[in-house]
């Protein structure tokens, strides 16, 4: 008798599902692009709901949950989750969900502290990340003695998905949260949100060319690396792999946004949100 509860092993062909709140997980898109150039990839941004950083938990999880029953019905054979926020919240649920593999993020925490030289380290997170039981387990984790400087940034993510870049409000906000950190004379910033590796010359500009910026989307990639290798998924060689851009929120923006990120014309189609 055949045993039809076998999952069966997805296809080297299928596409990897990489999802975010909005455009911040282009940053991992563009690492995991990359790494492992021959992969169909699909990015979701759920900008109708952006900012995920205030949202209570459990709209974090439905919505989590919502893009990746869309990635699955899309037969993605692994799938990103690009975005802190959402990891810290949702990604146990959601690996126990599914059976695709499940890549979270998190603040690069051990990265920072090993790098330090005076073992000062400034964190940049949203202000769910930074509830999250998952941040608390890391820095416990991982402090071992260092100072960590541990900063909520509420509002920044709403001008990155606006192309507010250098903003008069962004440079605002960046001013008011580096400053703490400027004062604890840290040597070294976590980038804890997906979002914030595009403000990296914005943030140059208030604390200068010195500290050092860290932030894990080459580790997520190569974890996803390891992951497809695992299951033997890898897509070894192809020509034109596609990435294929998503939106659930307004388009005109999204494409305006998604474009000048990735740095050249791109189409992003429409997700319904619901
Ligand atoms: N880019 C996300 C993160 O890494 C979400 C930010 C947000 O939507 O507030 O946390």
């Amino acid at each position: 008798m055949i045993d039809f509860s076998i999952s069966a092993q997805p296809p080297s062909s299928a596409p990897v599902g990489i999802f975010d709140s909005g455009v911040g997980g282009l940053s991992v898109l563009k690492a995991v692009h990359a790494m492992l150039p021959n992969e169909h990839l699909i990015y979701v941004a759920d900008a109708a709901y952006a900012p995920y950083g205030d949202k209570a938990p459990h709209e974090i999880l439905a919505r989590s949950q919502f893009i990746v029953d869309y990635l699955v019905k899309r037969k993605v054979k692994a799938i990103v989750i690009a975005c802190n926020t959402a990891s810290a919240i949702a990604a146990r649920e959601l690996r126990q969900a599914v059976d695709v593999p499940i890549i979270a993020i998190e603040p690069a925490i051990k990265p920072a502290i090993a790098a330090s030289s005076n073992k000062v380290i400034g964190v940049l997170a949203t202000k769910n990340t930074i509830a999250s039981a998952a941040f608390s387990r890391l820095c416990e984790q991982y402090a071992n003695g260092a100072k960590l400087i541990v900063q909520s940034c509420p509002g920044l993510v709403e001008q990155i998905e606006v192309g507010g870049f250098s903003s008069t409000t962004t440079m605002a906000l960046l001013r008011e949260y580096l400053a703490p950190i400027m004062a604890a004379k840290a040597d070294t910033l976590v980038l804890g949100c997906t979002h914030y590796p595009f403000l990296i010359k914005q943030i140059q500009e208030i604390i200068g060319t010195d500290v050092e910026f860290i932030e894990p989307s080459h580790a997520v990639a190569r974890e996803l690396a390891n992951r497809l290798k695992m299951i033997s998924a890898q897509q070894l060689s192809v020509t034109n792999a596609s990435i294929n851009f998503l939106s659930t929120g307004n388009i005109d923006i999204a494409h305006h946004v998604f474009t000048t990120l990735w740095g050249h014309v791109l189409q992003v189609e429409v997700l319904a949100s619901t």
